[in-house]
């Protein structure tokens, strides 16, 4: 693997080649995936690897069905050996860039170290607000008019590294927190692939 901080990580004079982690349903594995199909006729980029932490996660499916190797990488207590087989996966794909889409787990300050620069994350909300879980809880509560979704640069903290793209999502009167997902979820499907088109061409870095 390359010295993570050695060189700016993008543009590469190929197409990149991408991994999804997620841990649930994956609709937004479905959106990169019709901006970067495995089929590769995207000239920017390809989806190679889906790794979920869960076991029989929809995203696992979402992958297989796109003919990609998707592997269920248990987590447990260990992120150690998960971080350990992950890595081994990445490199086995010869992996370019890892976008986090739903994964509902931790990464190591390491892991995101080695990957600086080449690690992405979703989050529900207009980061640097409500960062962590239920962030569209976390809006409601606050009474905000305005909340959306962020697609960043990973760091060592969680939902602190640099954004690439933000979309803004209104709140309207009655909202629950379904609703409002809903909503930035759509926003969200906009805002990945468009997140990695800027990180690719090296239009942003962290
Ligand atoms: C998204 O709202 C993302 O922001 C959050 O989890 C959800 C994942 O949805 N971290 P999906 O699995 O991509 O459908």
């Amino acid at each position: 693997m390359r010295d993570a901080r050695s060189a700016p990580p993008f543009p590469i004079r190929r197409q990149a080649r991408l991994a999804v982690f997620a841990s649930g349903r994956g609709s937004n594995l479905g959106s990169l995936l019709e901006a970067f199909p495995s089929t590769g006729e995207e000239p920017l980029a390809s989806i190679r690897l889906v790794v979920s932490d869960r076991d029989g996660a929809p995203a696992l499916e979402r992958g297989a069905e796109a003919s990609l190797p998707a592997e269920h990488v248990p987590f447990g207590r260990q992120r150690a050996s998960f971080e350990e087989r992950a890595e081994e996966l990445l490199r086995l794909h010869a992996i370019d860039l890892v976008c986090l889409a739903g994964f509902m787990r931790v990464l190591s300050p390491g892991f995101a170290e080695r990957w600086h620069g080449r690690l992405l994350n979703v989050h529900p909300s207009l980061l640097p607000a409500f960062r962590g879980l239920r962030a569209p809880e976390q809006a409601i509560a606050a009474g905000v008019s305005v909340s959306g979704c962020t697609v960043h640069f990973v760091d060592a903290g969680v939902d602190t590294g640099r954004a690439i793209v933000q979309r803004r999502v209104r709140l309207e009167p009655g909202d629950d927190a379904t609703a409002l997902a809903g909503r930035i979820l759509a926003e969200e499907h906009v805002a990945y692939p468009e997140a990695v088109r800027l990180v690719l061409r090296g239009e942003v870095s962290p």
